[in-house]
């Protein structure tokens, strides 16, 4: 499914639409596995997807920690930023694994993961198609 984004808050509601997509057909725990280069909005989808799982919550990218973690939901929601993880190990180090089976989890940077994806994630790419537009591609298995 490709959607195109004209603004940050259009990137926002997509992130929230695909919470409520993922919650209201039960589908827990899932990985969203975010691809796209600097500045491309990844985050900012975050934002959104956090805005339903952890309402209140504030999103920031967690690129020195790798992992914010919201646990003020209903579930838990944890979200990466694998930008500085080079290696399988790195990811093992930070009990990848475990947050993998423990929660809803979006991380930023899937382009780091190597062979360590988890099993049927959802896979978002965003692109810059300009200044302020982008292209979304969101996969089709939902
Ligand atoms: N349609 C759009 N959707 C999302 N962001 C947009 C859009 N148009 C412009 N922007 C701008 O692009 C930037 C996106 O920043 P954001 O931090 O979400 O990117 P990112 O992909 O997380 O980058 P990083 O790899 O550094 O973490 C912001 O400055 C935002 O204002
Ligand atoms: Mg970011």
């Amino acid at each position: 499914m490709e959607i195109f984004s004209n603004t940050v808050e259009e990137t926002e509601h997509l992130g929230a639409a695909l919470a409520e997509h993922l919650l209201n057909s039960g589908r827990f725990p899932a990985f969203v596995a975010l691809y796209g280069d600097l500045g491309a909005g990844k985050t900012a989808f975050v934002r959104g997807f956090a805005g339903v799982l952890s309402p209140g919550s504030r999103v920031k990218s967690p690129t020195y920690t790798i992992v914010n973690e919201y646990r003020q939901g209903k579930k838990p929601l944890f979200h990466f930023d694998l930008y500085r993880i080079t290696s399988e190990d790195d990811l093992f180090g930070m009990g990848f694994d475990e947050y993998v089976d423990a929660g809803y989890c979006i991380a930023e940077w899937c382009e780091h993961i190597g062979s360590a994806m988890p099993e049927e994630p959802v896979i978002v790419r965003i692109e810059k198609a300009g200044e302020t537009s982008r292209k979304i591609t969101l996969s089709e298995d939902l």
